[in-house]
């Protein structure tokens, strides 16, 4: 029977995040891609207030905003008893109902929640096989601030950077504005440390931009790194792999405004993509290996898409950061690049499921439990 040899997906979606829209976006490309011939596709949709919904045609659902007739479902961290139950309410309280098992979990969810090690730790506890990084890749490639030490510790170039706690300046504003401007000239970029889609990013010009950009930046994180400015080309490179990551041709950015913001990455469609990036071809070999290195270096697994800033004064490139669930639309970067470089969409995702079946088998030939004097 055919039938019974489909792969079990559940594609989660959707997600806590700000990124929610885009995670949307990302899932209809997924689900159009993931062949029916091969996978028995279930869709998951978290809601903003972190629900999760089953049903039919559930990201139909959540794209119209109308969720109310969905099955809240839930998760166990309890690996003996996997998959989603059911949640139903009945006069003695809410009773869970085992519902499937999955043979793989598929998040297509970016930023908080999703792309941070958190869900990913869920995964773990419940011993289950998941698409993309692990707890360590997802949060260290995450935080902007740990993860510029993590470059550095591995001499991979970075733009300088200090890292501030709300706390910080909350209390003492004026030392943390002239510890900036002694690290930088302006223009300086001021991010939450731990966000992406470029909210609460600010390009700040002078010492009253940086007030305020902090002060943006704060809204989203108690931790806000602030670099020096890069007159740059955005250079990006998707990157595909578990213990031999391989790396795809790059691609250019180039942003409708003064940086790529969420508006111009979302909403203006005079940001442009080129691909291949018009760049001399030793810069690209260079790139392409930091790129791998970078990956491996926070023990990264399954995809990532890893984004330059090219310095167009010196010619220098610095990493910029890694987003280990990159948007994933037709018209995205990620599969784009894989696409120039002679992988499909539906190929993507086919081997992007092979890997998470790979991780989780590894995991298989690690002993959990020690003991004393028992040896194979
Ligand atoms: N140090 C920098 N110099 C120049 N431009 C920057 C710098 N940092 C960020 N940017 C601009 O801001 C955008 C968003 O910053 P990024 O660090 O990639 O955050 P996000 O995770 O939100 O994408 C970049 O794509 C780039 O346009
Ligand atoms: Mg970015």
């Amino acid at each position: 029977m055919v039938m019974d040899k489909k792969l079990k997906v559940g594609l989660i979606f959707g997600g806590r995040s700000g990124e929610h829209e885009v995670s949307l976006m990302s899932a209809r490309s997924v689900l159009g891609a993931l062949d029916p011939g091969k996978y028995q596709v279930t869709e998951i949709g978290i809601t903003h207030d972190g629900a999760w919904l089953v049903g039919k045609d559930v990201l139909d659902c959540f794209e119209a905003g109308k969720i109310d007739q969905l099955t809240p479902v839930t998760m166990l961290p309890d690996p003996t008893r996997s998959g989603i139950y059911t949640v139903r309410v009945g006069e003695k309280g809410e009773t869970i109902q085992h519902l499937q098992d999955f043979d793989v979990l598929y998040p297509v969810l970016h930023g908080t929640f999703g792309e941070d090690g958190t869900i990913q730790g869920m995964f773990e506890m419940a011993n289950v096989a998941y698409v993309g990084a692990g707890v360590l890749g997802s949060s260290v490639g995450m935080d902007k601030g740990v993860f510029k030490a993590v470059m550095q510790a591995n001499a991979i170039p970075v733009v300088d950077g200090i890292l501030v706690l709300r706390s910080e300046f909350e209390t003492e504003m004026d030392r943390v504005l002239d510890s900036v401007e002694a690290m930088s000239a302006y223009p300086v970029f001021v991010k939450p440390a731990n966000m992406g889609s470029s909210v609460g990013i600010s390009k700040c010009h002078n010492r009253s931009d940086l007030l305020e950009g902090l002060m943006e930046a704060a809204r989203f994180d108690r931790r806000v790194l602030v670099e020096k400015g890069v007159n740059a080309r955005e250079i990006e490179i998707s990157v595909l792999g578990n213990d031999n990551p391989q790396a795809s041709i790059p691609g250019e950015i180039r942003p409708a405004a003064e940086f790529y913001s969420y508006n111009a990455k979302y909403h203006d469609d005079r940001s442009e993509a080129f691909i291949p990036a018009d760049i001399p071809a030793e810069i690209a070999e260079e790139m392409r290996a930091v790129a791998v290195r970078a990956y491996q270096a926070i023990d990264c697994a399954g995809m990532a898409r890893v984004d330059f800033l090219l310095d167009k004064d010196s010619g220098e490139f610095f990493l910029n950061e890694i987003n280990t669930l990159p948007g994933c639309t037709q018209i995205s970067m990620f599969p784009k690049l894989w696409d120039a470089s002679g992988m499909p969409y539906p190929e993507l995702v086919d081997r992007l499921i092979a890997l998470a079946l790979e991780r989780r088998a590894e995991r298989d030939h690690t002993e959990w439990r020690y003991e004393r004097g028992a040896r194979k």
